[in-house]
Parts: structure tokens; C-alpha cells; sequence
């Protein structure tokens, strides 16, 4: 069950399937902080609590997941336990994974940090990610203290069948247009389910029909600048 990545000549991860890209060309770590993590309000939002769940939906190469991981472990004012919910149909293979994390980006002073524990990190991922099966899988990393859930199979259904009480949410399928099952009201919908006053969400599309859907399920929802080579990002709360 593992999916193919095209590595491009640029170095960027490329899925045949939805025919995009899995992260930008460049800066990928500064994306996944800019777009997900600070966008959902993060690192002050989990300060303030014992324990803070994140929910994701299309977990990829892992790069959110290690992104949020990596800011965790480097803010001293932490929660105790960190969740990572998310959900995946195809997964890649533990070396994509990897191999990710080592593409050259373009971190900036404060990003440089994270970005160097980032190989570290996805190495323990990969160690556990050679188990994966499909269906509802549990994962403890960090002495227990940051507990990845992975969800494999299809979105909508895995959705409907997964526990979880989110604090922020980080929308990842590819582009609506290429993947629109990803998007489509019904899985937002589910996605909402999860979700309660004060949750955070962020996603890199701001495809009007996400927005309309997401408003339509209670979301306040903003359009944002982007970083470049991206335009503009998506922000909301419940
Ligand atoms: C842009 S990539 C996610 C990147 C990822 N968040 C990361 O940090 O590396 C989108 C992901 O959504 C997954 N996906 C697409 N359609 C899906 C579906 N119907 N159900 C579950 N996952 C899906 C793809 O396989 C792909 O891994």
C-alpha cells in the first residue's frame, strides 16, 4: 500500500495521483509554520493547556506533523501532551519521508532551530511508520508525550469513525480542483464534527467554495497574505 512520490529535478515531492505537488519548491518548513502551525494560533494557544489536539486532514510526508512536533519540543512553555490526529488514504513509503526533511529549504534565523532537528524527528517517525496498516493507528513519540494518531483510508469515512476533540485544524488535501474529495461539504462537515467553539483552522487554499462551506459550518473565516511563492492562506476559528 505505499504510494509512489516523484522526487522533481527542483527536488520537490510530487504525487502521479492528484498530479500536485505534496509542499512548495522551496522554504517547505516555513510554509508548514506560517501556513498551519502559527496560523491555528500555535505555540501560544497549547500554553495555556495540559493537553492540546491537532487534526489534520491528508498527512502525506509527515512534514505538519513533524513541523508541529519540532515547535513543541522547542517551546519551553509546552503543553504536556501533544495530538496529532490525522488521516491519510495513500500512504508513502518511511524513506519519502525522510528524504523530505533533508530537500534542501531556505529556513530563516528563527526557523533554523526546528529545521535542524527536523531529520532527527522523521527518523523516529519512520521507525514507527513501518508497522502502518490500514485503519485507526496510534504512534508515542517523546516519551509518550506527543501521541500521533494516523487514520488510514479514506477521508470522509476514517473521519466519521475516529474520536477526537480538535483544537486546531490544518486542511491539507491537494488543490480543491485536483482533489476535491477533500473539500467537498460532506468532509467538512465531518471535519467539523470534531471541532468546538474556539477552534483554530488553517489551510494554504482559499478556494471560495472551501470558504463558503467552512462559513456555512460556523466558521469565521479570513483570507490572509500568503508566503510567497504562495498568495494567500486561509485562516478561521469555530
Ligand atoms: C498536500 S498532501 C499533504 C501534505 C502533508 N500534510 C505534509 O505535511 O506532508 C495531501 C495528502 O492528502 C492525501 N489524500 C488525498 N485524497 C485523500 C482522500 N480522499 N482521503 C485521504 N487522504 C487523501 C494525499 O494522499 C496526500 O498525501
Amino acid at each position: 500500500m505505499t504510494e509512489l512520490v516523484q522526487w522533481l529535478d527542483d527536488g520537490s515531492p510530487h504525487s502521479a495521483r492528484f498530479n500536485d505537488r505534496y509542499r512548495s519548491r522551496t522554504g517547505g518548513l516555513a510554509q508548514a509554520l506560517t501556513v498551519f502551525v502559527n496560523a491555528c494560533g500555535l505555540p501560544p494557544r497549547w500554553r495555556v493547556r495540559h493537553e492540546f489536539t491537532v487534526l489534520e486532514t491528508g498527512f502525506g510526508l509527515g512534514l505538519n506533523f513533524l513541523a508541529t512536533w519540532a515547535a513543541w519540543e522547542a517551546d519551553a512553555q509546552r503543553c504536556e501532551r501533544l495530538n496529532f490526529v490525522s488521516v491519510e488514504a495513500y500512504p508513502v513509503a518511511a524513506g519519502d519521508i525522510v528524504r523530505n526533511v533533508l530537500a534542501p529549504g531556505v529556513p530563516g534565523d528563527a526557523e533554523a532551530q526546528l529545521q535542524a532537528r527536523l531529520p532527527a524527528l522523521a527518523q523516529e517517525l519512520a521507525r514507527a511508520w513501518l508497522g502502518l496498516r490500514l485503519g485507526v493507528q496510534q504512534f508515542e513519540f517523546a516519551e509518550g508525550r506527543v501521541r500521533l494518531t494516523l487514520a488510514v483510508g479514506d477521508v470522509q469515512p476514517m473521519l466519521n469513525l475516529i474520536d477526537c476533540a480538535a483544537d486546531a485544524v490544518y486542511l491539507d488535501g491537494f488543490s480543491p480542483a485536483l482533489n476535491p474529495d477533500m473539500w467537498s461539504f460532506a468532509t467538512l462537515q465531518a471535519m467539523a464534527n470534531h471541532c468546538r467553539a474556539g477552534t483554530t483552522l488553517a489551510s494554504y487554499t482559499v478556494a471560495l467554495g472551501v470558504r463558503e462551506s467552512l462559513q456555512q459550518l460556523g466558521f469565521s473565516v479570513r483570507k490572509r497574505a500568503g508566503l510567497p511563492p504562495k498568495r494567500h492562506r486561509l485562516e478561521a476559528v469555530l
